[in-house]
């Protein structure tokens, strides 16, 4: 059912370490990463494209899990970098990623996150919207600095899970309508300012995608638009970003593609494009989150108060919950777990698990199967690499957990605890 092995003690490793010892040395809740497996994520993707002889970039969409150290192993393994804010630039920065690798995002940038995208000549700008051009028009203008970007269309494609969808009246806050015209103008635009240098096109089309068709459909919509721009001004891309959005198994429910699959798929479509167009195959650019981190991840809980309402359910409820990880709360969304210390018992009941959050949807797993269950045992969830700790909250003011990565029989703490003088840091005396 999942991926990490189970010691002579009957308790689940990770990395090569015994996760009850973690959590007796790092206490509870506990996000652990195995860092061989986000690098062999990255290296799958990378290796893909290599194997097929084009030319990529794999960014890492650090909005999944952005800390220093997970952006050091993403410079190790010479992923890209998609930031979304000035607070993920920041985090870059501060780990030294090189700034020519970086990809600034977002649908309302502001002056300040373009003055330090640019200041820092960061590699592209993933430009969103008219605001965007002009600021950047002004910007590169005030700092003497030219900037490359790409600009974000919306397709009308939308991809839910196991199917896609054409929206056809393509109502997304991101990015340039390609049906109303916004998406030319736009272009236009661009090529009156010569400070701006258009490298190509970007869209994304949704998160944990099963399929290749919703990629292949976006494909298509994108190069019925540059078939336009190259007939009325002789415009070829240079670079193609389809964005991310490949899934990941949280479930059995969960039938994710191997990640050469995704990157053959889209390959494969854009190859026959390029053909009949006569055109020189762009770099393809993606920027998988979930898929680089998200099955790296577990997050260890201490179980602590367990009601049993007979005929009808068994809450057992852990020392985190949706401060940790609010996907749950937030999408329905579905996890698998087990009792790290009992990883060998047969299952014998089947109980709920529930956070300590002072709300009745503070739930992280209906109806999971476990051995005996008592105060102290440790769960593990698994799948809990991406959205967790980077959409952490302070909700009852719970300090966010800490991180810690382990590779090869190694483990080190990488985000500490917070403590309650973090969380009260800010606070100011009224009186
Ligand atoms: N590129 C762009 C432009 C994006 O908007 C996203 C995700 C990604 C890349 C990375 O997508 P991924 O490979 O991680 O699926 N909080 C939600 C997911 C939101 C995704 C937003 N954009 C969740 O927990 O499921």
């Amino acid at each position: 059912r999942h991926p990490f092995p189970v010691n002579s003690l009957g308790h689940l490793e990770i990395g090569g370490i015994d996760t009850v010892t973690l959590a007796e040395k790092y206490g509870t809740p506990l996000y652990v990463y195995d860092v061989s497996i986000i690098r062999k994520n990255a290296r799958d993707f990378v290796q893909a494209f290599d194997q097929l002889g084009v030319k990529s970039k794999v960014a890492y969409a650090s909005k999944a899990f952005s800390s220093i150290a997970m952006l050091q192993v993403a410079k190790q393994e010479n992923l890209c970098l998609d930031v979304i804010s000035e607070g993920e630039l920041f985090t870059a920065l501060k780990a030294d990623y090189p700034t020519e690798r970086i990809h600034l995002h977002g649908n309302n940038k502001s002056v300040s996150e373009l003055t330090m995208a640019i200041e820092n000549n960061i590699g592209c700008i993933v430009v969103d919207n008219f605001r965007d051009i002009e600021l950047l028009d002004r910007l590169t203008a005030e700092h003497g600095k030219d900037v490359h970007v790409l600009m974000r269309v919306t397709p009308g494609v939308e991809s839910h899970t196991h199917e896609y969808i054409m929206t056809g009246n393509e109502d997304s806050k991101f990015g340039f309508n390609l049906q109303n015209g916004q998406a030319k103008e736009a272009f236009e635009r661009i090529l009156q300012v010569d400070r701006i240098h258009l490298d190509g096109l970007h869209c994304h089309i949704g998160s944990q995608i099963f399929e290749t068709d919703g990629f292949k459909v976006a494909i298509d919509m994108l190069f019925q638009e540059i078939k336009k721009w190259k007939e009325q001004y002789n415009y070829v891309p240079e670079v193609l970003n389809l964005g991310g959005g490949f899934g990941i198994r949280y479930t059995k429910e969960d039938e994710p593609l191997p990640h050469r699959v995704y990157v053959e798929g889209m390959v494969e479509a854009v190859q026959q494009q390029v053909e009949s167009l006569e055109i020189p195959m762009p770099e393809i650019w993606i920027e998988p989150g979930r898929s680089i981190v998200g099955n790296a991840g577990i997050t260890l809980y201490s179980i602590g108060s367990i009601k049993n309402i007979p005929g009808i359910r068994t809450y057992v409820s852990v020392d985190g919950g949706m401060t940790d990880n609010i996907r749950p709360a937030l999408y329905q969304a579905k996890y698998e777990a087990i009792i790290a210390n009992k990883a060998t018992e047969p299952t014998i009941e089947t109980v709920s698990i529930a956070g300590k959050c002072c709300e009745s949807g503070d739930m992280l797993i209906w109806d999971l199967p476990v051995p005996s269950v008592e105060a102290n045992d440790i769960l593990a969830v698994f799948s809990t690499g991406a959205y967790g700790y980077s959409m952490a909250s302070h909700y009852n003011r719970l300090p966010n957990a800490a991180v810690v990565f382990v590779e090869d029989g190694v483990d080190k703490l990488v985000v500490r605890r917070e403590t309650y003088e973090d969380i009260l840091k800010n606070d100011l005396s009224y009186l």
